[in-house]
Order: C-alpha cells, then sequence, then structure tokens
C-alpha cells in the first residue's frame, strides 16, 4: 500500500522507470497527455512509435523515453465511454493490465499513470480511477519487483478523487 503515490502534475516531469501514455490506436501522438509525452520526448518518439503497427484498445506497447525524464513510455489505448454498457469497463481494465504485464517483462519497478481515458475519450473520472486502483492493487500483489505505482491526476479535483478512492480500496474507508 505504501508503494502508491499520488502526484498531482505533469507527468512528463516524473523521473521514474516508465511513464504510461493515454495514446490513440494509431499510436503517432494526439493531443492531452499524449501531446504533452510527445513534446518532451521528442521527435524520436513518434519515430519509434511509427514502427510499432498501431495498438488495440485495452492493449499496451513499450517504447524508450527518449527526451523523457523517464526510461520508458508505456503507450496504451484507453476505451472512448459510451455510457458505461459497451463494455468500456473491461477495456480500461485491460489498459492497466497490460501495462503492468508489459512493465513487468521490460523490468520496470516504477511506473506512472495519468487518468487514462477520462479526457478526450471522457470517461467518468470516479469510475475510472477504482478501475486503476484495484488493478493496481492487484498488481502489487502479482509482481513483487514493484517499488513505485504513481497516479498522476493533471487537476485538484482529480487529486482529490484519487485520494477519496485510494482510502476505498486500500484502507476500506
Ligand atoms: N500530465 C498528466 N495528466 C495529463 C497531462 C499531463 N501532462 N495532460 C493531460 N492530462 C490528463 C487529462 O487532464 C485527463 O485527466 O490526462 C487525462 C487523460 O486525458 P487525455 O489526454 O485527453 O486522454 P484520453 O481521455 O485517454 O483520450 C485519448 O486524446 O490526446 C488524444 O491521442 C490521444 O486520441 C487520444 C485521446
Amino acid at each position: 500500500m505504501e508503494k502508491i503515490e499520488i502526484i498531482q502534475g505533469d507527468i512528463t516531469r516524473l523521473d521514474v522507470d516508465a511513464i504510461v501514455n493515454a495514446a490513440n490506436k494509431t499510436l503517432l501522438g494526439g493531443g492531452g497527455v499524449d501531446g504533452a509525452i510527445h513534446r518532451a520526448a521528442g521527435p524520436e518518439l513518434v519515430e519509434e512509435c511509427s514502427t510499432l503497427m498501431g495498438c488495440e484498445t485495452g492493449d499496451a506497447k513499450i517504447t524508450k523515453g527518449y527526451k523523457l525524464p523517464a526510461k520508458h513510455v508505456i503507450h496504451t489505448v484507453g476505451p472512448v465511454w459510451h455510457g458505461g454498457d459497451k463494455g468500456e469497463p473491461d477495456l480500461l481494465r485491460s489498459c492497466y493490465r497490460r501495462s503492468f504485464q508489459v512493465a513487468h517483462e521490460s523490468g520496470v519497478k516504477s511506473i506512472a499513470f495519468p487518468a487514462i481515458s477520462c479526457g478526450v475519450y471522457g470517461y467518468p473520472m470516479k469510475q475510472a480511477c477504482g478501475i486503476a486502483m484495484e488493478e493496481a492493487k492487484a498488481a502489487l500483489g502479482k509482481y513483487p519487483e514493484l517499488d513505485r505505482v504513481i497516479f498522476v491526476p493533471f487537476s485538484e479535483p482529480a487529486a482529490e478523487v484519487y485520494r477519496e478512492t485510494f482510502r476505498r480500496v486500500f484502507l476500506d474507508k
């Protein structure tokens, strides 16, 4: 539980083994956190991404971090919210699971997540956050080598949702 951190701010500034990108299926960049990560990493990131042949929703693929402080970027594609009965929860769960699995396969010990799908893709923050924390709890049990799992809400209201969800999922409060 003490391995979980909530840090409000810009994920591109974190010096960790991997930051997770809320990408789109082309992996060729976009707006939001995807745009911020590509801007901070520099043009080599999209060059490497263009060799990956895209990414399915719910899947995750890893690249180097280039000019980012982070060693790697794990690109995952979240679901677009359509009301919650089109398989969105399972697809978002899969984003976290696959990101943790890819991290494990690459020897990543510290990983930071943005609020996947909670921007342009419209996923309600509270529900997404619950999935994120539940999957982090499972991953900490499954991958004992994980030292740090950091959630990076971009705004203070989002940070409050993360803190409240952490208490519910980890402290049963
Ligand atoms: N650091 C941390 N979080 C950030 C940052 C940042 N620098 N910039 C934005 N965010 C937050 C947003 O406030 C939101 O809560 O990341 C969350 C995810 O929002 P989006 O970036 O819009 O991602 P998503 O909702 O998954 O939509 C993905 O948007 O940028 C395009 O190419 C991307 O098509 C894809 C879609």
